[in-house]
């Protein structure tokens, strides 16, 4: 297996909203040389005289997509290709060339089911371990040394510990897309809400990419000034209507998603933005600290979520998660986190290490 280093290359699987989003913002980013695509072959059948019928395959929309794509690449300020992977649809024997994941740098895990309006992501997590899984066993034999894999399918968290499972690599070289989006999310709210761009904000959504996710407000700032200081100084708001304040924002983030997916069936356009910058961190080994999902251990929330996979600022760069770098939470921010790492772990249980 080639260990070629430093290519530039993201391979994405599952050409679907998210992915094909995803594939499409990579696409035309400078520092990005190639997007390889893989999705699934689904088995024709034979009609009533025996003969083969392709059924319909999603290979042929990847290869659609990149055609689609390369046509504009003059309009690039960069030089990237976006490129399907190798695949046959002939009986017995359908099936994709993982191979193509050889040489990248990081390989983002976007298949699975989305939500239905009203489904939480936890509810996913029967149908999409499965998929996840049976991807991470085609991804193992092509894993570079280097390369990073990135779960973005739901729920994120829980699926990356599934991942991390059946992989078998260091547990900062498997991640979760987690809550880089819903931080992103939170700072658009709070930036609106002050005036101030959203580069002032420091503020960051932990735990759960999902119902118990938590807004850290007791570590955010604005500008160098302590979120609630600042909302108390420049807004006049302090006390029990501050934190009624903060609860809407939060609210409002928590619910964004679910907001979208009333209204369009899929959320795909900020979660390819997303894992563009996550994408970015490593390949330009970046060292931002970002909250991805991260496994966490005896050092992280006083070794109470030891082993479990959820969202805390870590430094991400060409080999994944080099640290995370948590800071002190207060109680009820702690408490918070420590239900939702309680959750997680209950849903990781619930699969019973079938998948
Ligand atoms: N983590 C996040 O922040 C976030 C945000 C949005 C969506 N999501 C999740 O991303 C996932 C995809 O959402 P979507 O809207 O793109 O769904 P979609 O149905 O549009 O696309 C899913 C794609 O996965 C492909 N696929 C299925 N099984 C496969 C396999 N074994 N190998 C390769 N490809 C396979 C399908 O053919 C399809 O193209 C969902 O689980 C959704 O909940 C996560």
């Amino acid at each position: 297996m080639s260990k070629e280093y430093g290519k530039r290359k993201v391979v994405i699987v599952g050409d679907g909203r998210v992915g094909s989003s995803a594939v499409f913002a990579l696409f035309q980013q400078a520092w990005c040389n190639e997007v390889g695509v893989i999705d699934v072959v689904l088995p024709g059948h034979k009609d009533e005289n025996g003969e083969w019928v392709k059924g319909f395959n999603a290979m042929h929309n990847v290869e659609g997509d990149a055609l689609d794509m390369e046509d504009g690449a003059s309009f690039l300020d960069g030089k990237c290709h976006v490129v399907p992977a190798k695949w046959t649809d002939e009986p017995g024997k359908e099936g994709v060339d993982y191979s193509i994941c050889d040489d990248a740098d990081a390989v983002v895990i976007t298949s699975g089911a989305p939500q239905k309006p009203g489904q939480t992501r936890l509810q996913l997590l029967a149908g999409n371990a499965g998929i996840v899984a049976g991807i991470c066993k085609q991804l193992k034999p092509h894993l570079n040394d280097h390369c990073v894999v990135i779960v973005v399918s739901n729920p994120c968290d829980v699926l990356a510990r599934v991942a991390y499972d059946v992989l078998g690599i260091e547990a900062g070289r498997v991640i979760g897309s987690g809550c880089v989006l819903d931080s992103s999310r939170l700072k658009q709210e709070i930036s609106d809400d002050l005036g101030v761009s959203y580069g002032s904000v420091d503020a960051t959504i932990i735990g759960e990419h999902g119902d118990s996710e938590v807004a850290a407000f007791s570590v955010a700032s604005v500008g160098t000034t302590p979120i609630r200081e600042y909302y108390e100084k420049f807004k006049g708001l302090k006390g029990a209507e501050l934190d009624e304040h903060l609860e809407k924002i939060h609210y409002n983030v928590w619910h964004s998603a679910y907001d979208v997916i009333n209204l369009k069936r899929a959320t795909n356009y900020a979660i390819a933005l997303s894992i563009t910058r996550i994408c970015k961190a490593i390949i330009n080994d970046e060292k931002v600290i970002l909250p991805v999902s991260v496994q966490c251990d005896s050092k992280v929330l006083g070794g109470k979520a030891e082993g479990v996979y959820l969202s805390l600022p870590a430094i991400l760069g060409a080999h994944g998660v080099e640290a995370i770098v948590a800071p002190e939470y207060d109680a009820h921010d702690t408490e918070a986190v420590l239900k939702s790492a309680a959750t997680l772990q209950e849903s990781f249980n619930s699969l019973n290490g079938q998948y």
